[in-house]
């Protein structure tokens, strides 16, 4: 594929390879995920990996998209989608078009995600209908995490036909992909099942028509805690505080800078470097 696909390419992979997506908050870490993923979410778990915020709930529109617009310039083949932040989109269609139509504006984004389920209908069908094409979000939707009671697995037992149907809803309403946080694996398939757009699964389950990942949780650079959804394909974190450790050691050792890092005082052979 040479250019990034548009929401209904997205919406086209229903039922067949899995969709594979991350999320990137600057353009060095979209860069190197631009070959691997299909579309790449700037989710406004930002404000927690990047900014130390304590939920989701203190995000900006603004850090949305200052986030987007870094995220942009790093991506060429995957398509970009922007969550709409807290406070942005909830109190009416028309106050979700306005701050959408901004985000996409500013950032170049294809579409918008928000969190929500049949509550959110009539705002997706308003916002389709418009040119904002939007990604819905339910089970643990973290920008109601005052309501739910906490981070805790959505849809078991007699929740989950509820659940189903908040999904049914928000396709019937127009959405093109919906993402599932943190539901019982059998919920998550029988909503794959049921619903005809796809879904993006987070803590759901393998037969999710395709996946999500925070960037900071897989790469092991984000380490305050890990959900139990989360796999780790890498200790970046780790990685960089022993790189950091042994700088500071070789300061203080002054065995830093060595002589290749410094600098003579006569002028270098004319075509030579440095
Ligand atoms: O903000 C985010 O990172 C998200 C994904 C986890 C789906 O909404
Ligand atoms: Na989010």
């Amino acid at each position: 594929r040479k250019t990034a696909p548009l929401p209904d390419d997205i919406r086209a992979m229903k039922g067949g390879a899995p969709i594979v997506s991350l999320t990137a908050y600057t353009t060095p870490m979209a860069q190197m995920m631009d070959e691997h993923c299909d579309f790449v979410l700037v989710g406004d778990s930002v404000g927690m990996v990047l900014h130390g915020l304590p939920s989701t709930l203190g995000v900006t529109m603004e850090m949305m998209i200052l986030h987007g617009q870094a995220v942009a310039r790093g991506l060429q083949k995957a398509m970009l989608v922007i969550d709409m932040p807290f406070g942005s989109y909830e109190e009416s269609p028309a106050q979700a078009f306005r701050n959408a139509a901004r985000l996409m504006r500013e950032t170049g984004a294809a579409a918008v995600k928000i969190e929500g389920g049949a509550h959110m209908a009539e705002t997706i069908a308003f916002l389709s209908a418009r040119g904002v094409p939007v990604m819905a979000h339910v089970g643990l939707t973290p920008q109601s995490i005052n309501t739910l009671g906490g981070y805790k697995v959505q849809g078991r037992a007699e929740q989950g036909d509820a659940l189903l149907a908040g999904a049914q809803a928000v396709a019937d309403a127009g959405a093109f992909a919906v993402v599932l946080e943190k539901v019982p694996a059998t919920l998550a398939d029988r909503i794959t099942e049921t619903v005809d757009i796809p879904t993006i699964g987070i803590g759901a389950s393998a037969g999710c028509d395709g996946q999500v990942l925070v960037v900071d949780d897989m790469l092991g650079l984000f380490t305050a805690f890990k959900p139990k959804f989360v796999k780790r394909y890498g200790t970046l974190g780790q990685d960089a505080e022993a790189a950091i450790a042994a700088y500071a050691a070789e300061v203080r050792d002054r065995r830093f800078p060595a002589s290749e890092h410094t600098f003579g005082d006569a002028a270098p052979a004319k075509g030579a470097t440095a």
